[in-house]
């Protein structure tokens, strides 16, 4: 997971809309996705196919993560979408995301028509890489299976809305907490389930969206919930969500110098003194606790910190 970009903030761009694409450039996530789903009417799909590749193509997206959302494998849509995006504009085009993902069979459908169009193209095989949507009960269900489906696989992907609704929530606003359930998180088990198996394979998790657009401090409080489990990042609908996620998910200045700190205690600690426990200040540290600075660190530096 080292490896992987930042994706603290993911914005989401309606694929048939030139406007919204040029708007987009400006803003300063860290990732984002031009979608051929949810948010483009079925009879605009196919001409929003073009309108993408194109997108990607024009450039002016500086080094931040591009993908585009298919539409999901039991479509009519999903073959040819993967087709046109990648035979034009592969070579510009970071990762796929796969909503809908029920089982391991669609990521492994997708990576194995990527692996042609890649060979029939000559691009790199293998660079492209997949996000999988996880929002429903049965991918749920079969999260851990998912999360070992592919080696492209690089985000676990949380999809609310749907999920919501495929659980037959009776709430209407997605990202809250269900009216009338006032004894806990109703999300705790699916985040966690989904940040585990993650973590498992050495996949980022990135939570979904927060519809509520206007009410940033909501938003906030959204994103502060899953950053503070562990999550990477979360989708962004709006300019105002940007900054704020691009904030949530990165560690505050003081954590990430503590953290910075911790790591040089421990490693003269353990190099020089040849100590596995160590006191910084008022503060026992161990082996573990040079785990738990790397992340932060880790965090504070894919943030610039
Ligand atoms: C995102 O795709 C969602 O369903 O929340
Ligand atoms: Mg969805």
């Amino acid at each position: 997971m080292g490896g992987l970009r930042a994706r603290r903030s993911v914005l989401a761009v309606p694929g048939s809309n030139p406007r919204f694409v040029e708007k987009a450039r400006g803003l300063d996530a860290d990732a984002f996705f031009l979608d051929l789903e949810d948010a483009v009417a079925p009879a605009e799909k196919e001409a929003a196919r073009a309108t993408v590749v194109a997108a990607l193509n024009d450039g002016g997206w500086g080094d931040r993560v591009r993908t585009v959302r298919v539409n999901d494998a039991s479509t009519a849509w999903a073959y040819r979408d993967v087709i046109e995006v990648v035979e034009g504009a592969g070579a510009n085009l970071d990762a796929l995301v796969l909503p809908k993902v029920t089982a391991a069979r669609d990521v492994q459908w997708l990576d194995t028509l990527l692996t042609q169009i890649e060979r029939a193209v000559g691009l790199p095989v293998g660079r492209i890489g997949i996000e999988a949507q996880i929002e429903d009960a049965g991918g749920l269900t079969r999260v851990e299976e998912i999360a070992a489906s592919s080696p492209r696989l690089e985000t676990l992907v949380y999809g609310p809305a749907d999920f919501m609704a495929s659980l037959n929530m009776k709430t209407l606003v997605v990202g809250e907490q269900p009216p009338g359930y006032d004894t806990g998180d109703a999300y705790h088990y699916v985040l966690m389930r989904i940040l585990t198996a993650a973590r498992a394979h050495g996949l980022q998790a990135i939570d979904g969206p927060y519809l509520q657009i206007r009410d940033v401090d909501a938003f906030r409080r959204a994103a502060g919930r899953t950053a503070a489990l562990g999550f990477d990042g979360k989708w962004v609908l709006h300019p105002l969500q940007v900054e704020a996620a691009n904030e949530a998910f990165a560690p505050s200045q003081e954590d990430y110098d503590h953290a910075e700190l911790i790591l040089d205690a421990y490693a003269h600690a353990t190099e020089v003194e040849r100590r596995g426990a160590v006191m910084l200040g008022e503060e026992m540290l161990d082996e573990a606790s040079r785990k738990m600075a790397l992340v932060i660190a880790g965090k504070g530096r894919a943030a610039g910190l």
